[in-house]
């Protein structure tokens, strides 16, 4: 274990098991990650068109341990090397919570260990970390399966929210259109792939510009596809239809992301962005802000791909920050479906909009 002791301080062991990925990592000073591993629940999920909470949490209990035990030999080290253990708390599903926070617990109390707890979103924010430094202030970007929200990050534990989905979120979008086309779970990956082929003016879809407000809105546009699907014969058959179904979409969902971004960038005057969430991992997205930030002049930082979806790297960088605050969990601590950032204050919609 000498070599351990070299590769760096703190070792965080971060583990998330927040929806259907079993994912543990170990991370050395917050940002140098010796291992990521992440075990998806796809197979299981997919002829269900989306995630059936039940199977999930029966999973992750299967899977915590040796994906636990594989993160920490990938990385050379043993639960003594680790400083403190980080897990996902909320929000997220309750049981699928439950499996992740009862791990590590027992795992802190067995090895006398600290346990630090991280907000699921603050993990995605924190993820650019891992391959970049954005100074602050950074207008981020969360775009997921469970979140579309749109925040200022002054600094460590402090956000402010500008505006989130009030509805779907933008990877429901398309998990929900993916289903609605019998194109399985998840259902940004196949899309993007489609879309690629298809012609993205084939349909009008609408674009809801929530007025005065840097929220978000999707339901709309999942309802304009079902209607454009259901008046089609034989859809599910016809594979150009598909495919433009699936880029009009698309081009709907990204020009809302640019926008509201490129708004905020005005608004708030702040030249720095930040994407991630699972949705940060489409290539439509991705070009379309890398364009945006060349025309503006904008620092854009983006994920790699793996860091997009949901791992445990993230908790453990965003945990590093908690353990140097002196932030650590008791006993006592209990997953929660719902939580908001911490830190967090939120602006009113019109207010937000119209400063500065
Ligand atoms: O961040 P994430 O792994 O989990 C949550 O915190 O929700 O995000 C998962 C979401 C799913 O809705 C999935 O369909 C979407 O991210 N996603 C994508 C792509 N890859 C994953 N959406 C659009 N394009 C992609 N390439
Ligand atoms: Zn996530």
């Amino acid at each position: 274990m000498e070599e351990a002791k070299n590769i760096g301080s703190p070792l965080i062991l971060g583990i998330d098991t927040s929806c259907d990925d079993t994912s543990a990592a170990v991370v050395a000073d917050g940002k140098r990650i010796l291992s990521n591993i992440v075990s998806s629940q796809s197979d299981i999920h997919k002829k269900y068109g989306g995630i059936v909470p039940e199977l999930a949490s029966r999973r992750h209990i299967e899977m915590i341990w040796p994906v636990v035990e594989e993160a920490l030999s990938s990385a050379g080290v043993t639960l003594d090397d680790i400083a403190a253990i980080a897990v996902c708390h909320g929000p997220g599903l309750i049981g699928s919570l439950l499996v992740g926070c009862g791990f590590a617990k027992a795992a802190a109390y067995a090895k006398n260990k600290p346990v630090v707890a991280v907000n699921h979103l603050e993990g995605h924010i924190f993820s650019v970390f891992l391959e970049g430094s954005p100074e602050f202030p950074f207008l981020s970007l969360i775009a997921s399966g469970g979140h579309t929200s749109l925040s200022i990050v002054n600094g460590f534990g402090q956000y402010t929210e500008l505006g989130r989905t009030r509805d779907d979120a933008a990877g429901e979008a398309y998990d929900k259109v993916a289903k609605l086309l019998g194109l399985g779970y998840p259902g940004g990956p196949v899309i993007d792939n489609l879309a690629q082929e298809g012609n993205p003016k084939a349909f009008d879809f609408p674009r809801a510009y929530v007025p005065e407000s840097f929220d978000f809105s999707f339901s709309g546009l999942k309802t304009a596809v079902k209607s454009a699907v259901s008046r089609k014969p034989s859809a599910a058959s016809d594979a150009g239809f598909i495919k433009d179904i699936a880029a009009s979409f698309q081009a709907a969902v990204v020009d809302v992301l640019v926008r509201k971004v490129e708004w905020a960038i005005v608004k708030k005057g702040i030249k720095r962005v930040t994407l991630s969430g699972g949705v940060s991992a489409n290539s439509e997205l991705r070009r379309r802000f890398q364009e945006m930030a060349e025309e503006r002049e904008i620092e854009l930082f983006l994920p790699s791909i793996s860091f997009c979806t949901d791992n445990a790297a993230m908790i453990a960088a965003a945990g590093y920050h908690h353990f140097k605050a002196g932030d650590i969990a008791g006993i006592d601590l209990n997953p929660k479906a719902y939580l908001p950032l911490y830190g967090c204050s939120l602006t009113k919609d019109s207010a937000s909009f119209g400063t500065d």
